[in-house]
């Protein structure tokens, strides 16, 4: 793909799931890719299998270290990395501080880095692992919900306010990913997304058709876009209906 051959990409989180899978297809396109985690190991074996570069660390500080690594400007970065929180306002502060600082300010930090390049040439792309919590949401799990709806709302405001200037965004949006993060997600994930989950592979060629379609927002369950409409449409039904779920999941809990 045209897009994507010889180009320069950056993908945090890409030691395993989602991001392992963009960074390899990335890879099999003819892309140089970075390949950024947290964890250190696993940052490090992906990009061995892949013939790729590894940059371990927190993905909101990876820009420059990339940049480095690739011996010039990125071109593609993907906004990957991402935490699970679940639980409700109970949820403890050091919780709802975590969701906020990856799911929303490490998207934040890395584009007021990528930004005035971008612009000055042009040209530049960029790639937020949202979530179908961010369009609809997640029972059981408020910090998530509430964080992904933020990081929509940004990429959202990068595209509308930057595409006549060259920089292209996409949001993607999945229910369940066959992934570690979908097996920590308990009984309610086991509810609502492991019966449609879908293999990180399919994410990654639906990112792949978005970029070839110039398209914002990448579903790989396509399903997501009649809920999407149904919430904006109908609120107190879409509320209902998803009140029913809660209740299924205590009723099944035994709460
Ligand atoms: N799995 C799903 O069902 C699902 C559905 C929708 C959206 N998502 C989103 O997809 C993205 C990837 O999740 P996944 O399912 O592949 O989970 P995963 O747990 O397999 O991978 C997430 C990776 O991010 C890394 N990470 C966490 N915090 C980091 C940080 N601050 N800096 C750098 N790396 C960090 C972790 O070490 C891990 O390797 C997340 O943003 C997640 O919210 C997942």
């Amino acid at each position: 793909m045209e897009a994507v051959r010889d180009k320069a990409v950056v993908v945090t989180g890409a030691g395993g799931g989602i991001g392992a899978a963009l960074a390899r297809r990335f890879a099999t396109e003819g892309a140089r890719v970075v390949v950024n985690d947290l964890d250190a190991a696993k940052a490090e074996k992906t990009a061995a299998e892949l013939g790729a570069l590894a940059v371990p660390g927190d993905a909101s500080t990876v820009v420059p270290a990339a940049r480095e690594a690739l011996g010039g400007d990125i071109d593609i970065f993907c906004a990957n990395a991402g935490v699970g929180t679940g639980g409700g306002p109970d949820a403890p502060e050091d919780d709802w501080a975590l969701a906020w600082d990856v799911n929303v300010m490490a998207h934040v930090r890395a584009a007021r880095e990528l930004l005035p390049g971008w612009l000055a040439r042009g040209d530049g792309r960029f790639v937020s692992t949202v979530s179908a919590a961010g369009l609809l949401t997640m029972i059981e799990a408020a910090p998530y919900s509430v964080t992904k709806h933020g990081a929509y709302a940004f990429a959202e405001w990068l595209s509308l306010t930057y595409r006549h200037r060259g920089v292209a965004v996409h949001a993607i949006c999945p229910q369940g990913v066959r992934t570690d993060m979908l097996a920590a997600t308990g009984a309610a994930g086991e509810l609502v997304l492991t019966p449609t989950a879908v293999e990180p592979e399919t994410v990654a060629d639906a990112l792949l058709d978005a970029m070839a379609e110039d398209r914002f927002l990448v579903l790989p369950h396509p399903e997501v876009a009649a809920y999407y409409t149904a919430r904006a449409a109908e609120p107190d039904r879409w509320l209902g209906s998803m009140n029913r779920l809660q209740q299924k999941l205590e009723r099944t809990d035994g709460r």
